[in-house]
């Protein structure tokens, strides 16, 4: 059977947001600047950088300022931060960012527990943001969570998804990513969350967020791939995880999901041998080994 996958795929890098939010280690702003900086040398196009979130409910963050300003930021790369209110955004545009990422959940009780609000408050809350973005020319992206797993509610009906899906759609979101955040999920009922997004988004609007925690990140990328998806989130070294999600580790490896597009002969513009450099730096920072196989299988290769 023959697949229609895409040419390219377009890579969303996340680790310096979603995988260093959950280091329970402070790190520098300079070793996050510096991470940044060997993202986009790898050939990184979209880089996630950081939050402006409450800095009692996320410390890890609290430097966003620091971080965003320090960056010595390339034309071509889109630097994105996540806003989850007014507040956010309003110290986040002092710092320019390409795209802003306002973030709710398909489920009601990991709404609460994330931004301690209901789906219907943070549509309130997210509306004035996204018109405030869009117009001062800044791009909006919506994160969904748990599209198919909860850690409260467990699993969750693609309805729930197509739901929330239609909020974001209503409120002005250009695009949306498709989270997989405690990494529960497998290739059809990701398809299926997928598909209910279909329902309000084009697939050039849709993004594949997995996290990796039950091993199934990138049998779901490749499931996704076969929708037509072409937009993906994945975090160097496989940092990472959701600080209200218990147990949830980082998203799939940047390194693993760039070693399997290759191996597809499909295009994404990065330097996988660069990546793995940009993966060894923080995971030293870290004082702990990569998460990434690849990663792995080439460091020891080098020897
Ligand atoms: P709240 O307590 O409901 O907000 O928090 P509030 O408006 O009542 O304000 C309470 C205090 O927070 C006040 O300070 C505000 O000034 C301050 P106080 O007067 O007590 O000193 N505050 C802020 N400070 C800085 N920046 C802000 C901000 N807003 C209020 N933007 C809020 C609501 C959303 C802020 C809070 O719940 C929060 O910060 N939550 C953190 C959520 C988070 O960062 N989660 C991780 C990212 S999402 C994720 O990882 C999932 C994703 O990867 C996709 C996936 O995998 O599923 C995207
Ligand atoms: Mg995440």
């Amino acid at each position: 059977m023959s697949m229609n996958y895409p040419p390219s795929v377009r890579l969303v890098e996340v680790g310096p947001r979603d995988g260093l939010q959950n280091e329970p280690q402070p790190l520098p702003a300079a070793v996050k600047i510096e991470l940044v900086q060997r993202l986009q040398a790898a050939g990184l196009r979209e880089i996630e950088v950081t939050s402006y979130v409450s800095p009692k409910w996320v410390p890890q963050m609290a430097d966003n300022h620091q971080v965003m300003s320090g960056i010595e930021r390339r034309d071509g790369v889109r630097y994105s931060v996540l806003t989850p209110n007014l507040k956010g955004f309003e110290a986040a545009l002092a710092d320019q960012p390409d795209e802003i990422v306002v973030f709710g959940a398909a489920s009601e009780a990991f709404s609460q527990k994330n931004i301690n609000c209901s789906i219907a408050e943070s549509m309130d809350r997210f509306a004035p943001v996204v018109q405030a973005a869009l117009d001062a020319g800044i791009a909006v992206r919506g994160a969904m969570s748990c599209t198919v797993g909860c850690p409260y509610e467990g699993e969750i009906a693609p309805e729930r998804v197509e739901m929330l899906a239609g909020l974001m759609k209503a409120i002005g979101v250009q695009r949306v990513d498709v989270a997989d955040t405690i990494g529960v999920g497998t290739p059809l009922k990701v398809q299926r969350a997928i598909e209910a997004t279909l329902r309000h988004y084009d697939i050039d609007h849709i993004s594949g967020h997995f996290h990796d925690t039950y091993g199934q990140a990138l049998s779901n990328t490749l499931a996704a791939l076969q929708l037509g998806v072409w937009n993906f989130q994945s975090s160097v070294a496989g940092l990472g995880g959701c600080p209200y999600a218990k147990g949830a580790t980082g998203n799939v490896a940047t390194e693993d999901l760039v070693y399997l597009l290759h191996g597809m002969g499909i295009e994404t513009g990065i330097d996988l041998d660069a990546l793995v450099d940009a993966g060894a730096f923080i995971s030293a920072a870290l004082g702990r080994p990569t998460g990434s196989r690849v990663a792995r299988a080439l460091l020891a290769r080098r020897g």
